[in-house]
């Protein structure tokens, strides 16, 4: 039965790697990220203009993004916390960039050293310069349903922060469950909240699958309109300041899985397996 389309945005490239301990030269970035521009992504997110002390691992940024292939009909997306990464990104040749909030106060001093507040003093320039540019804003929520710090959020909170994302200017809200602590129920209920704010065609799944439960959530996210997910291939990844956050969903097994529930995701399974493979030996390094 054809479903219709849905759309996986990999991320594995960034939030996958940025957790890894291994240092992985640049050169493997590139070849992994080639790799995936050719299993049909439209979007990959590479790169992340943050502080080198705070993430090492996203150290190489413009280079990763100064280096691979780019073909057309693929946007390369980076992370930017602020004006400076913003610039960053924009020199790199970023294709679009993210701003990133947390529904949870402990969360956003952990992650960004600033409360949610001042992180959208920090994101305002960045939206206004955008828009000048039509540089394309993707924002995150992160901690939709639990906070490593502050315990349960409130769904009310994270439909709050993301029509803030929204009215600034992000065309694209992705909520993220940092630590994978969301169930079908939880996730439905957040889910019921956030889309009063924000029409449902503009939302992203980001879930982590540190419980196991991130397949029952994606399905639960389907039953109510969501149809774009964010995965990494080979289930790598986390945030190195969400302690737990182990695991971002894996690209393959979501794939799979759209495409056997009758959704066209206009992927091709058998490269995502083999850049799954390839994520999963730097990995092991
Ligand atoms: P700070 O220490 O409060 O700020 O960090 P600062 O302004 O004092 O800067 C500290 C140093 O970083 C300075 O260098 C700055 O120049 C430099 P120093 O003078 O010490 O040599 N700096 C930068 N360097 C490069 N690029 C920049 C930049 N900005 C400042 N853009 C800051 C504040 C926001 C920079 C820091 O806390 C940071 O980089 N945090 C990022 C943490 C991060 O990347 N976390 C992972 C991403 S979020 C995530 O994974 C969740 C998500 O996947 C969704 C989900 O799963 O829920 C999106
Ligand atoms: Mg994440």
């Amino acid at each position: 039965m054809d479903k219709g389309f849905c759309e996986i945005f990999e991320v594995g490239p960034r939030d996958g790697l940025q957790n890894e301990a291994r240092e992985i030269p640049v050169a493997e970035k590139i070849a992994l990220v080639d790799l995936l521009s050719r299993a049909g992504f439209s979007r990959i997110e590479v790169a992340s203009f943050v502080s080198p002390k705070w993430v090492p691992q996203m150290a190489g940024s413009a280079e990763v993004l100064g280096g691979i292939a780019r073909p057309t009909g693929v946007r390369y997306a980076a992370l930017t916390p602020n004006m400076r990464g913003y610039e960053d990104a924009v020199a790199a040749k970023a294709g679009e960039i993210a701003v990133f909030a947390s529904a949870s106060e402990g969360f956003s001093q952990k992650n960004i050293n600033a409360s949610i507040e001042e992180a959208f003093e920090r994101f305002a320039p960045i939206l206004e310069q955008a828009r000048h540019v039509d540089m394309p804003v993707r924002g995150y929520v992160s901690c939709v349903v639990k906070c490593p710090y502050d315990g349960a959020v409130d769904p009310s909170k994270v439909a709050e922060v993301a029509d803030r994302l929204f009215s600034m200017g992000c065309y694209e809200v992705s909520l993220g469950d940092t630590i994978g602590a969301g169930t079908p129920d939880t996730i439905a209920r957040m889910l019921l909240a956030v889309r009063e704010a924000v029409p449902v065609s503009r939302l992203a799944g980001h879930y982590h699958d540190t419980n196991g439960r991130a397949m029952d959530n994606i399905d639960a996210s389907l039953s109510m309109g969501v149809r774009v997910f964010d995965a990494a291939v080979g289930g790598l990844g986390g945030c190195p300041y969400a302690p737990g956050a182990a695991g971002n969903v894996a690209t393959e097994r979501v794939n799979a899985h759209l495409v056997g529930l009758g959704y066209d995701t206009g992927l091709d399974q058998a490269l995502i397996e083999e850049a799954a493979a390839m994520a999963r030996g730097m990995r092991a390094g």
